[in-house]
């Protein structure tokens, strides 16, 4: 049951209809201490609300926390397989680590992992990924593709291609994919992707997309630490985003980007890829387990490696690498 207090404290938000109103005023609406309403702010920050704070001027409730629950997510899902299952899960270590379950236990092709949080939220080449509580979008998709195993990384190119098209068809921003597949606004870093797949030499059993979006943080919500490289479609377009609807339209073009792959290949994700590709005819730092080599970019191959040319003319392959445009 929910406290008086917070009642009093949900009236004083409302009253002030999405204006601002002082601590001191709230305080005194509830009869309670100007720290007493900071601490319950920080509570309703904690649930979702995103609650904006200015000295002087007091706060005010920019949105209150939508879930992504199965219903809200298939309700106006236009897919016809992909999405059709979600596993919904309110907090979570990391969707992927269900996702590879689930996966294992033989779900069907186009279930859907997604949590509102996860506590060790994994990124590529070992990194955590930081994936606070409903502000983000953190889901796993398992795909069953019958392509041969090396064929795979091309899925990761085809997801960055769909999520680029989705926030195209929500914000008027211009995402942009810095290879393989983080997608930039403002070249400032707002999706990451990292598929993993369980196979055997000759035979794919599942590809699992884990996409990490930053749809509704505040620049404070960021380690400081990201805080110059991450960002949020929030804080670029500076509206508030539906996060269910931005699900339903990367499920949406992701299905049709997949049938397409399945019928007639990798050519036409490529293409569209390159649209999106901001490091080609730069010069980009790539950063391999071993290595490191600077060279222009030259474009991507069929099967999604990006190729190098060092300054001394010569081509390098690069299949799994960290890149920094110079
Ligand atoms: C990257 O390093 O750029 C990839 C980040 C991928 C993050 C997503 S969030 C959903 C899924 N679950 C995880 O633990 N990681 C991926």
């Amino acid at each position: 049951m929910q406290s008086e207090l917070r009642t009093k404290l949900m009236e004083a938000l409302s009253k002030a209809d999405g204006a601002f109103i002082s601590g001191q005023e709230i305080a005194e609406y509830i009869g309670c201490s100007r720290t007493a309403v900071w601490k319950h702010i920080e509570d309703l920050r904690n649930e979702g609300y995103r609650v904006e704070a200015v000295r002087k001027k007091g706060y005010r409730i920019i949105s209150a926390p939508e879930k992504v629950s199965e219903s809200a997510i298939q309700l106006g899902l236009e897919t016809r397989t992909i999405g059709k299952m979600i596993h919904y899960q309110e907090t979570v270590e990391s969707t992927q680590k269900i996702a590879h379950q689930l996966a294992n236990d033989g779900v069907q092709e186009g279930t859907l992992v997604v949590a509102e949080e996860q506590i060790s939220g994994k990124g590529r080449l070992m990194r955590s990924w930081h994936s606070p509580k409903f502000s983000g979008i953190w889901m796993s998709l398992i795909l069953r593709p019958n392509i041969p195993v090396h064929e795979a990384p091309q899925l990761t190119l085809l997801a960055a291609v769909a999520v680029a098209q989705a926030i195209e068809d929500t914000t008027d921003l211009r995402p942009q994919i810095k290879w393989p597949n983080d997608i930039l606004v403002n070249r400032k870093k707002v999706v990451g992707i990292l598929t993993e797949m369980q196979a055997e030499s000759d035979r794919i059993h599942s590809v699992i997309i884990g996409i990490g979006m930053n749809i509704n943080q505040q620049l404070e919500d960021f380690p400081e630490e990201l805080q110059g490289k991450a960002s949020s479609l929030f804080i670029e377009s500076g509206e508030t985003i539906s996060r269910s609807t931005v699900i339903q339209r990367v499920l949406l073009r992701l299905e049709n980007l997949y049938e397409l792959y399945l019928k007639e290949g990798f050519a036409p994700i490529k293409d569209l890829w390159e649209s999106y590709a901001i490091s080609l005819g730069q010069v980009i730092r790539a950063s391999t387990v071993n290595d490191t080599i600077i060279g222009k970019a030259m474009g991507i191959t069929e099967t999604g490696v990006l190729l190098l040319e060092d300054e001394k003319g010569t081509v390098h392959s690069i299949y799994s690498a960290d890149i920094e445009i110079q």
